[in-house]
Order: structure tokens, then C-alpha cells, then sequence
């Protein structure tokens, strides 16, 4: 039974939508979001689903939330209230000013100097990926590409067995996903587990430049994380950096197996794959975020009230009053702000390492894979939630127009 809304939410404002099965979205996430805005012409919404939250549909005012702290706490940032209550990871939950310490060590784990690392071992990872699947003809983008990247990635960043990766859970797939709800919360805990192991292991030797030994060495201002907040960092890191990429590679790689003519540019121009990169981005944004209200806002000619949950769903850069046809993937269309990678405070501190890897990944895989289609047989598989996630695709090509490339060249 769903429950009635509370009393001072006006009628028309009613929707019936729950976020993690939003009708269509096996076939698009963001086309079934889209429709959602063109089809009621009011912002924000309400739905009684995962315990009653507003759902915020203009592009402006999600920018707005995102950036404003103040009045919109990251508390909870998890619907429904009761599973974001349950995992208070440090920094994501947390407001400034308790927010900025944490955040220090991130950014100084996540600095351009692990982005220019990271290039080498990315084309090494994808290289290695394309190569093993190249004579086949078919993979599955994300089961036989995708998960190869970012996961031993970070590993091998973190100065961890690269072969741990393959008994790590992946967020998109929570095995925990009894009625189609995705409880966040066992799959951080057994990251957790691991990384409590590992930084513990690590600890016994002197702190490094690596990324675990960076939460384990003193910041400039003589800081240090204890075991825990270490804990809870390593696995904002984790959480945040790898499933994000798998499912953002598997809607590169779908978008271009559908359009040619863009992936045959994309071959003939490599100079253009970063502000492809950069619009794919854009128009596959990931994140279905929540914010807590903490206190009585007018927006859009209704009152938030304090201690509401608001969700903000990837529809900032699909707007059509902030991009022309934004639902086009156009290589030259002049970059504006977008945001995939959040705003505010909590933007995300991996969007540099986060491109980079895309954009490697995308170089090593049309080297040697530059003509391949979808496959009718395995049609994309995606899911709306908190991720708007891929989880899988089959693609197919022609061995014969492959071609072989060093593994690391
Ligand atoms: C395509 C890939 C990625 C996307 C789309 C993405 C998206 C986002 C978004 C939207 C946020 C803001 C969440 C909020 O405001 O509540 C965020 C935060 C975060 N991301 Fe990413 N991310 C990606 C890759 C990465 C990578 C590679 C890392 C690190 C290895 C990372 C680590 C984090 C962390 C630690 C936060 C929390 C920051 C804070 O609370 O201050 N992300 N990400």
C-alpha cells in the first residue's frame, strides 16, 4: 500500500513514480526521465514511493540544489531516508564545515599527478580487454570491457593485488536485490570489510604516494584520519570510481555501436575524443542523487518543507532550456557546464581521473575495435536507481576488421 501524501502537497503535484523501476528505463534512463518532464510541465514533483520525496524535473533548479548546502543537506542522499541513514560514509554525508577535512584528502589522493599515472595503466587495462575479445567478433561491453578498467585500476593506484578485483561487488549488481530495491548499504559494508583488511595491511609500512597510503599519511595541515574515517574514505573512493565508469563506458560504447558516422570520426580524429568524452557525458549523466530539506523552501510554486527528502534525477544537462537539443550527441557542440559530475561542495573530486579513463578506454578499443554494432541477440540492459546503470550489452563486428595492436603501445 502506498501511503497518501501529506496534506500540503497540492494534488497535481501527485506522481506515482519509483525511481528505481521507472517505467521504461530498460530501454533508456534517460529517455524514460525526459518523457517524465515533457509529460507533466510541473517541477517539482511528488511521489509516495521509497517513503514519500519531491523529484525535482527542471534543470536550473537541480543545478541549484546541488550547489546550495545551506538549505540542502547531504545528510541523507540515498531514498528511500531509511537506507541513506544507514551508511553515513565520510565525506559524502557530510555538510560543511565538517565536510572540508575529509575533502582535502580526497583531492590530494585524487591529484593530477594520479590522473597523468593512471593514462599508462588505463590503455594497459583496455588495451589488454579489446585484445582478448578482438579475434571473437562479440562481447558484452560491460562484462568483457568495461569491468576491466576502473576496478584494477584503482587497485593497481591503490597499490593493492590487481586480482582483487574480480571478488569485489559491483554496486550496479547488488546480489542483496531481493524485489528490485537496491539497498546500498551490504554492498559498502563488504567494500568496507575489504578495505578495513587492506589499509590495516598497509599501515604497516611507511605511507607512500599511493592512494591508500595518502589516507594513511598526515595532511599539510598535520592531520590524520583515524583507521575508520580512512575506512569511510577509501570507500567513497571505491564506490564512487568504479561503477560510475563501467556504466558510463557501456553507454559510450552502445551510443557509438548505433551511430557510425560519429565512431568513424572518432577513428579518423583521435583529437576529438575528449570533447566527446566530454558531450557523451553530458547527455548519459549517471546519478540520481537525493538532498534533505533543512527547512521550509519555496521552489516552483510549492513549499519544501524541513526534513523532506528531495530527489534530483540526471535531467541538468538534457534540459531543453539550458542545451539545444539536448537529447543529440553533437562532438562540436560548445562545452558548457553540465552536471554529470555533480555541483557544489560534493562535485565529484574524480572527474579529471574519471575522463581520462574514458577517454583511454574509448583510444584502446576503436584502435583495435573500430567497427562493431549492437548485437539484436543482447540487446542493452539498463536500470534506473540512484546509478542509472548499464549492465550489459552485446556488440558484434567482423574479425576480419579488427586489427591487432601491442598490448601497452
Ligand atoms: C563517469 C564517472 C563518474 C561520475 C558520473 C561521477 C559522478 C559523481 C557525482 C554526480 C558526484 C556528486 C554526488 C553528490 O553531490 O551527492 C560524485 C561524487 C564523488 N565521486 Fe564521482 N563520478 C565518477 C567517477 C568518479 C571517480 C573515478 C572517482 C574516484 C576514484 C569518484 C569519486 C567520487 C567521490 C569520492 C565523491 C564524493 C565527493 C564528496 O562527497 O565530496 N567519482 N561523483
Amino acid at each position: 500500500m502506498i501511503p497518501a501524501p501529506p496534506a500540503h502537497i497540492p494534488a497535481e503535484r501527485v506522481v506515482d513514480v519509483d525511481i528505481y523501476r521507472l517505467p521504461g528505463a530498460e530501454h533508456g534512463p534517460h529517455a524514460a526521465w525526459s518523457g517524465l518532464r515533457d509529460a507533466i510541465p510541473l517541477s517539482p514533483l511528488w511521489t509516495a514511493r521509497n517513503g514519500g520525496h519531491w523529484i525535482v524535473m527542471r534543470g536550473v533548479q537541480i543545478g541549484e540544489i546541488y550547489a546550495d548546502h545551506v538549505r540542502f543537506s547531504s545528510r541523507i542522499t540515498i531514498v528511500p531516508r531509511d537506507w541513506g541513514e544507514c551508511f553515513p560514509l565520510k565525506p559524502t554525508t557530510l555538510d560543511p564545515p565538517a565536510h572540508g577535512p575529509y575533502r582535502r584528502f580526497l583531492t590530494d589522493a585524487l591529484s593530477p599527478g594520479l590522473v597523468r599515472a593512471a593514462v599508462p595503466v588505463v590503455r594497459r587495462l583496455a588495451g589488454a580487454a579489446a585484445e582478448r575479445v578482438r579475434a571473437r567478433g562479440q562481447c558484452d561491453a560491460i562484462a568483457d570491457f568495461a569491468v576491466h578498467v576502473p576496478g584494477p585500476l584503482f587497485l593497481a593506484l591503490a597499490g593493492l593485488p590487481v586480482e582483487d578485483a574480480a571478488a569485489l561487488p559491483r554496486y550496479a549488481e547488488d546480489p542483496a536485490r531481493g524485489d528490485g530495491d537496491t539497498p546500498a548499504v551490504p554492498v559498502m559494508q563488504r567494500y568496507a570489510d575489504y578495505l578495513r583488511t587492506r589499509l590495516l595491511e598497509r599501515g604497516q609500512r611507511p605511507p607512500g604516494a599511493d592512494l591508500l597510503g595518502g589516507l594513511l599519511a598526515p595532511s599539510p595541515d598535520g592531520r590524520r584520519l583515524t583507521l575508520d574515517e580512512a575506512v569511510d574514505v577509501a570507500v567513497a573512493l571505491m564506490t564512487g570510481g568504479i561503477d560510475t565508469v563501467i556504466a558510463q563506458l557501456g553507454y559510450m560504447l552502445v551510443f557509438l555501436a548505433r551511430h557510425p558516422a560519429q565512431r568513424h570520426r572518432l577513428v579518423d580524429e583521435p583529437g576529438l575524443l575528449r570533447p566527446a568524452v566530454a558531450e557523451m557525458l553530458r547527455r548519459f549523466p549517471l546519478m540520481t542523487k537525493a538532498r534533505l530539506v533543512r527547512e521550509d523552501v519555496a521552489l516552483g510554486g510549492v513549499t519544501l518543507r524541513a526534513g523532506e527528502m528531495v530527489v534530483l534525477p540526471p535531467l541538468e544537462s538534457l534540459d531543453p532550456d539550458l542545451f539545444t537539443e539536448p537529447m543529440k550527441v553533437d562532438f562540436d557542440r560548445v562545452p558548457g557546464r553540465h552536471a554529470a559530475f555533480g555541483n557544489g561542495v560534493h562535485r565529484c573530486p574524480g572527474a579529471a581521473l574519471a575522463s581520462v579513463e574514458l577517454e583511454a578506454a574509448l583510444h584502446e578499443w576503436l584502435a583495435r575495435i573500430p567497427d562493431f554494432e549492437l548485437d539484436p541477440e543482447r540487446p542493452p540492459r539498463m536500470r534506473s536507481g540512484i546509478l542509472n546503470a548499464m549492465l550489459g550489452a552485446g556488440l558484434r563486428w567482423h574479425p576480419a576488421s579488427t586489427r591487432r595492436v601491442q598490448t601497452g603501445a
